[in-house]
């Protein structure tokens, strides 16, 4: 595993510091609770820290950046408030899901409450056209993480789906957010639009590696590890990584089975995952999957190499994104 260097470090914990200081202190409690909640439990800050990582490619003073980065963490945790609803996920971060901590209805307008004030943090940090183009860029993402999340809860009930609509469909859900992170913080830093332009590129193959990633642990890692409920992909019947490339890779006998489970209800696919297991073992898709990863993260890698930028700043940013690819959890 690479190791990040000292400038990373401060910057982690500057952002640490920061986002210890957002108490949302604020009435109703009904309201509040599910956000500190939610906000309390730690994830691990990627997008805030590609949003950092991306002003340090330019020249800025990264404490003014802070507000910015926190706001795309709030997103973010908005997004995984509705989203275990949508899937019905019980945990997340090893604690019960806010929806089940909370109810759902809660977990709904805590949600909306979090991107609202993401709104806030972006408006107060920032004016003139710099304001103007982060909200653009943030209005354009969150449309199109909507587009992605309808994808795949579409995708759960299509019977049939390509590897391209996967791509699609996780492009939206997960890509267009770490995209728009790191050219965020480009923009601050004072990138032209050209280089805005490779970085969204890059934004583009870390999000692929990263929900690949993620779908991988979801299914052959376990929940100690996850801090989700374990196969939950394979419980929803998800059309995810790990199921495509394996239909990809069957024969026709092993095609078969899988369709027929997939086709199944919740509770008797559920029973057969030791199967679904075995098979996709069979076929070696938990490492071709990884070279996936792999392939995509060093294609990023290479654009971000390819930046007449700062050096230290490049391989902080490769680094991380090493990390992210072959990340555990
Ligand atoms: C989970 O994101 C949602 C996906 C897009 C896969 P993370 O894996 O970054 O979740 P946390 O914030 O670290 O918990
Ligand atoms: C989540 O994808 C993407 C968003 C939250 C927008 P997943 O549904 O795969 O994420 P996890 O596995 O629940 O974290
Ligand atoms: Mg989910
Ligand atoms: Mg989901
Ligand atoms: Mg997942």
């Amino acid at each position: 595993m690479p190791q990040l260097g000292q400038r990373f470090q401060q910057t982690l914990a500057s952002y640490q510091a920061y986002a210890a200081q957002q108490q949302f202190q604020r009435q109703p409690s009904t309201l509040y609770d599910p956000i500190r909640y939610a906000m309390g439990s730690k994830g691990k800050a990627v997008r805030p820290m590609l949003l950092l990582l991306g002003t340090s490619l330019g020249s800025f003073d990264l404490s003014k950046a802070l507000p910015a980065a926190y706001a795309v963490e709030l997103f973010h945790n908005f997004t995984l408030l509705h989203d275990d609803i949508m899937d019905e996920a019980p945990l997340r971060r090893g604690k019960p899901s806010v929806y089940k901590a909370f109810g759902i209805p809660s977990a709904i307008l805590a949600g909306d409450a979090m991107l609202i004030h993401t709104y806030g943090y972006l408006l107060d940090s920032f004016e003139g056209e710099t304001r103007n183009y982060l909200l653009g860029v943030f209005q354009k993402m969150a449309i199109g993480l909507c587009e992605g999340q309808q994808r795949d809860m579409d995708m759960e009930v299509s019977e049939v789906s390509t590897y391209d609509d996967y791509l699609e469909m996780i492009h939206g859900k997960t890509g267009v957010l770490i995209t728009a992170c790191l050219e965020m913080g480009a923009h601050i830093g004072g990138l032209s639009p050209k280089q805005c332009e490779t970085i969204r590129k890059v934004g583009d193959l870390a999000g692929r590696a990263f929900q690949i990633q993620d779908d991988v642990l979801d299914t052959f890692s376990t929940s100690a590890v996850t801090g989700k409920s374990d196969y939950g992909d394979i419980v929803r019947g998800k059309q995810s990584a790990p199921f495509l490339h394996a239909l990809g890779l069957a024969n026709a006998a092993q095609k078969e089975r899988l369709q027929k489970i997939y086709a199944l209800s919740v509770e008797d696919r559920s029973a057969l995952i030791p199967e679904v297991l075995s098979i996709m073992e069979e076929l070696g898709v938990e490492k071709s999957l990884s070279v996936q990863v792999e392939t995509a993260s060093s294609e990023a890698n290479l654009l971000v190499e390819s930046l007449e930028v700062d050096r230290e700043a490049k391989a902080n940013l490769i680094n991380f994104l090493d990390q992210l690819s072959v990340r555990r959890h």
